[in-house]
C-alpha cells in the first residue's frame, strides 16, 4: 500500500468532505483537518469545533493541524487534541495567506528563524502528544531553505511535509525540487506535498524517491480515485462522480441552509470538473452557478467524458 495523505484545504476538506471520501473511495492513510487557529480565548469557534469533533471523524484516520506563533496556545490546542482522542498534531508554518502572515503566523514564522526556534523549543519540550511539521522553504526566497532546514532538523518531529513553494508564490509557479532534494539528503522523516495533480505525476515522484509519503490536494479534489488508482485500483468513472457529488450534497443539506450548500457544493466541484474532457471550460461552468442553475450545470458536467488521465489543471 502506498503511503497517501489527503492535504488540509480549509473550506474544502471538511469533516463531511472527508467522511464521504474515506467511505467511497478509501485509499488515504490520513486526512489532515484544516487548521485550527488557538488565541488566548481558549476556545474553537464553531467552524473549528465542528472540524475536530471526534463524533464528526469517527472511523476517518484524520490528524488535527494546529497554526499559531505563541507557544502556549499551541500547547493549549495540543492537549485539546489530546482529550479528544487524537494521537498526533499537526503544525502549520506554511499558511502563505497575507492575514496569517501579517500576524507572523504560518509561513510568517519563516520570516524569523531566531523567533521560530524558540517556539520549536518550546512545544517540542512540552507537547505530549508527537508533533508534525508543514513547512514551506522559504518566505522571499528558496535560499532561505538551507538555514530553515539546518533548525528544522533539531527538532524530534514525527514527520516534516515539505512543499517546496515559497510564501510569495502562494499555489503558483514552479516547484523547487532542489530543495525538497536537500531535505531528502538528512535523517528528517519526510512527506511530499505540491502540484502531484495525476497518476503521471504521482508515478514521477515515485520513481524520483521510492516509498516517499505523498500529501494530496487539489490532486485529490479533482481525481478523488487518485489514491486508489494508485494502488493498483480501478481509475475513476463517471457514476463515481455523481455518487460522490450526491452524497456530499445530501451530508451538507443536513448541516447547512440552501445558500451554504451550494457554495460548499461547487467549492469542490470545480475541483473535481477537472477530471473531464475540456476541463478548464467544465471548470468555469460550475464555478459561475447559483443555487438555481448549479444543478442544470452539474448535469451538463456529468455528461462530459472522462480525461484519460483525470487530475487537476490549474
Ligand atoms: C483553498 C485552500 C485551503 C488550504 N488550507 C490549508 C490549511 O488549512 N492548512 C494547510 O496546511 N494547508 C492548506 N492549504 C495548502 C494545501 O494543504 C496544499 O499544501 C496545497 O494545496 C499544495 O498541494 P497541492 O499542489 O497538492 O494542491 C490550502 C490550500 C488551498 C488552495
Amino acid at each position: 500500500m502506498m503511503d497517501i495523505r489527503s492535504a488540509p484545504m480549509e473550506g474544502l476538506t471538511d469533516a463531511v468532505f472527508r467522511r464521504v471520501h474515506h467511505r467511497l473511495f478509501g485509499g488515504v492513510n490520513r486526512y489532515y483537518i484544516p487548521f485550527v487557529s488557538p488565541t488566548s480565548h481558549h476556545c474553537f469557534p464553531p467552524r473549528e469545533q465542528r472540524d475536530v469533533a471526534p463524533e464528526n471523524n469517527a472511523g476517518v484516520p484524520v490528524i488535527p493541524q494546529i497554526m499559531t506563533r505563541y507557544p502556549e496556545h499551541f500547547l493549549w490546542a495540543a492537549q485539546e487534541m489530546q482529550d479528544r482522542g487524537y494521537d498526533e498534531v499537526n503544525l502549520n508554518i506554511g499558511c502563505p495567506s497575507g492575514t496569517v502572515t501579517a500576524k507572523g503566523k504560518g509561513a510568517g514564522m519563516l520570516r524569523e528563524p531566531d523567533a521560530l526556534r524558540t517556539f520549536l523549543d518550546e512545544i517540542f519540550a512540552h507537547s505530549r502528544l508527537p508533533i508534525s511539521i508543514k513547512t514551506r522553504i522559504g518566505f522571499a526566497s528558496p535560499e532561505e531553505w538551507d538555514a530553515l532546514l539546518d533548525i528544522l532538523r533539531q527538532y524530534p518531529m514525527k514527520e516534516l511535509i515539505v512543499h517546496p513553494r515559497i510564501r510569495t508564490q502562494f499555489y503558483k509557479g514552479g516547484v523547487y525540487s532542489e530543495a525538497f532534494a536537500l531535505a531528502a539528503q538528512t535523517e528528517l522523516p519526510l512527506v511530499y506535498n505540491g502540484d502531484l495533480f495525476d497518476l503521471p505525476a504521482c508515478e514521477e515522484l515515485q520513481q524520483q524517491y521510492p516509498g516517499m509519503p505523498m500529501m494530496l490536494g487539489r490532486g485529490l479534489l479533482a481525481n478523488p480515485a487518485l489514491p486508489r488508482q494508485l494502488n493498483g485500483g480501478a481509475p475513476l468513472t463517471v457514476e463515481e462522480v455523481r455518487r460522490f457529488h450526491d452524497a456530499l450534497e445530501q451530508e451538507y443539506s443536513q448541516l447547512f441552509p440552501r445558500d451554504q450548500v451550494h457554495c460548499r457544493m461547487r467549492g469542490i466541484m470545480k475541483h473535481v470538473a477537472c477530471c473531464f474532457e475540456r476541463p478548464e471550460k467544465m471548470m468555469k461552468l460550475i464555478a459561475k452557478t447559483n443555487p438555481h442553475t448549479y444543478h442544470d450545470a452539474v448535469e451538463k458536467l456529468l455528461l462530459q467524458p472522462l480525461r484519460e488521465a483525470p487530475g487537476y489543471v490549474p
